[in-house]
């Protein structure tokens, strides 16, 4: 099994939502030297926006030459979510907000071999979920309102990081910590700094000149503001 992240490392996972979907074999080799392929799966429901169904995360995930980390933000997670995982996703992260029993679905998602990541929205509190958190890979903190790229980060979300990488940290656990939304050279150190060690960025890299040079700039200042 491809593990994409590790709770020692940095990891950059571009967002397919702002590639050219007319040409996404080249969008996807453009971001090869990317730890993972970020695809935001949208049901128009959960959010006002309608992107990709399993059958074409399936494609993606055999096209894609590095790792795909699947974002669910979709209504009934619990009923929804598995076909993700078995559509060949190495993770997948739902909404704590769409899913009736998280710790099942947590359970159901990881014995279909993908690593299993919560995502709260950025008004969602993480206290509520921190006596769970062990059943996940990931913690996924929303610094956008989900739906759209090339939104404005949302700074008030920095004390939610960092309450949750403390949480973690007295608990003993390897549960990664992902940002998603507003995520830019101008941001990435203050959510490292505040203990995130997976970032999404999704128009940072597809609107830059050489995606491959703007993935090592993220990856270079997230490693030099990683927390002692
Ligand atoms: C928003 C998505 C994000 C989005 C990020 O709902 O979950 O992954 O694509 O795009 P940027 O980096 O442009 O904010
Ligand atoms: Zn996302």
């Amino acid at each position: 099994m491809n593990t994409p992240y590790s709770t020692d490392g940095h990891y950059i996972h571009p967002s397919i939502l702002d590639a050219d979907f007319m040409s996404i074999g080249t969008e996807l080799d453009r971001i090869s030297t990317a730890d993972s392929v970020h695809v935001d799966v949208m049901d128009n429901h959960f959010v006002p926006n309608l992107t990709f169904g399993p059958s074409m995360v399936e494609q993606i995930v055999e096209r894609s030459p590095i790792p795909v980390d699947a974002h669910l933000m979709i209504d009934e997670a619990d009923t929804r979510a598995p076909a993700f995982a078995e559509a060949g996703a190495s993770s997948v992260t739902f909404h704590l907000e769409a899913a009736r029993a998280p710790v099942k679905l947590a359970r159901d998602l990881r014995r279909k071999n993908t690593q299993v990541g919560v995502a709260l929205r950025p008004a969602t509190a993480v206290e509520p979920i921190l006596d769970i958190i062990g059943e996940f890979d990931m913690l996924l903190i929303m610094t956008v309102e989900p739906g759209f790229g090339g939104q404005s980060f949302l700074e008030t979300m920095l004390p939610k990081i960092r309450r949750a990488r403390a949480a973690i940290g007295e608990a003993n656990l390897e549960v990664s910590i992902q940002v998603d939304g507003g995520v830019s050279r101008e941001t990435i150190e203050r959510c490292a700094e505040a203990g995130a060690n997976i970032f999404v960025a999704g128009s940072a890299i597809y609107r830059a000149q050489d995606a491959a040079e703007e993935i090592s700039a993220l990856r270079a200042l997230a490693q030099e503001h990683a927390p002692h």
